[in-house]
């Protein structure tokens, strides 16, 4: 039941709700395993598809083109040149914790870098090695 609360609250409400990464990872987790039962977390799915150079968008290859090799460290946007602040929530205690900001962000740069969705066990995965903070 808990975590049937979870994923309604991040696949919906419009309420701005706090929650932490490991509640977040949870629920991704848990999609993850009902749309696939031989699910299993792999922090190295996580990394390779942080790193992966994909191609798809000229201008936006990789996720570790804007974030950095490293999630540890700041980023900056390959074309803005915006800072960005580091995603592991080690480095930077505001990541992961608004469902729909992460959703958003999930649909946006998979969408531009993958060319389409993240599914579930992606968005786990890339998480579970996020959240090593390395
Ligand atoms: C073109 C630059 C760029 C690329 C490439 C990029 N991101 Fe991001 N990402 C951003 C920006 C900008 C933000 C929002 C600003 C911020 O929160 O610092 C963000 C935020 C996020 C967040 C929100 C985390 C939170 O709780 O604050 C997630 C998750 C994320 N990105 C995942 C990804 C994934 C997965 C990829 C690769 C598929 C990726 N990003 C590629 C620029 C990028």
């Amino acid at each position: 039941m808990k975590g049937t609360a979870i994923i309604l609250l991040v696949l919906g409400t419009p309420l701005v709700q706090a929650a932490t990464p490991g509640e977040i990872l949870a629920s991704y987790r848990a999609e993850a395993t009902r749309v696939s039962p031989g699910y299993r977390p792999s922090v190295a799915q996580g990394a390779h598809l942080y790193g992966r150079q994909f191609g798809v968008s000229e201008k936006m290859p990789a996720c570790s083109g804007c974030h950095t090799a490293r999630p540890s460290q700041p980023g900056r946007h390959v074309v803005t040149d915006k800072a960005i602040k580091p995603l592991a929530p080690t480095a930077n205690a505001e990541r992961f914790t608004d469902p729909a900001k992460v959703e958003k962000w999930f649909r946006r740069n998979c969408t531009e870098v993958v060319g389409r969705e993240c599914s579930a066990a992606e968005k786990a995965d890339f998480m579970t090695f996020v959240m090593e903070g390395r």
